[in-house]
């Protein structure tokens, strides 16, 4: 998740090349906000990354990557996977200047869902669109010892940049 403490900066560069819809998926919209906050409160659940936020606090993330708190939001991408009335898995983006490139904010898929391809697709999908739209280059501060988002991350050719501890 951005701005988190102990936790490293990842980059990749970006390929040209064309942006493409994974069967399934779709653009997240602000009226995902709700489903996000339960999503990320189910996902983030047990991590490294939990300090025993509740949903509302989860909500309030969405609502701040949506509005802009961590540069302008790249809606067209972001994705989400949807299953009735919930998310099972999401990736959002925002062109976070500090960084110089845009950030996945965040990625989650909710517990039941997981090690089955929804992270690492729509983090692919996140990548194609950004790099149609323009993009160069692609980031992500990942905390040190998430061991399930440090190996996605990996495996779709982030390096982590050790001077940004
Ligand atoms: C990280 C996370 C988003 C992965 O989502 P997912 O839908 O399970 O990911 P995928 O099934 O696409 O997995 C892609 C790759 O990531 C790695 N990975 C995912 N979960 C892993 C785990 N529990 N342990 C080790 N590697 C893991 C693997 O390399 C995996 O490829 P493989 O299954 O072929 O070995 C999910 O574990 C999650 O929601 N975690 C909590 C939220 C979080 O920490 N997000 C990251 C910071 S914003």
């Amino acid at each position: 998740m951005v701005h988190e403490r102990n936790a490293r900066l990842w980059k990749r560069a970006l390929l040209v090349g064309a942006g493409l819809k994974p069967p399934g998926a779709r653009n997240a919209t602000p009226e995902d906000i709700p489903a996000l906050g339960e999503l990320l409160s189910n996902a983030f659940l047990g991590t490294t990354d939990d300090s025993g936020q509740v949903e509302t606090q989860y909500g309030s993330k969405a609502v701040a990557i949506v509005g802009g708190r961590y540069g302008e939001w790249i809606p067209a991408a972001s994705w989400v996977y949807e299953q009735t009335g919930s998310l099972r898995s999401a990736c959002l983006v925002c062109d976070y200047k500090p960084y110089g490139c845009p950030v996945i904010a965040i990625v989650a898929t909710t517990p039941s869902h997981q090690r089955l391809g929804h992270g690492g697709t729509l983090v692919d999908a996140a990548l194609r669109s950004l790099a149609a739209l323009g993009y160069r280059e692609c980031c992500a501060m990942i905390s040190v010892g998430n061991e399930p988002s440090e190996r996605l991350f990996a495996s779709r050719g982030f390096l982590p940049k050790p001077d940004c501890l």
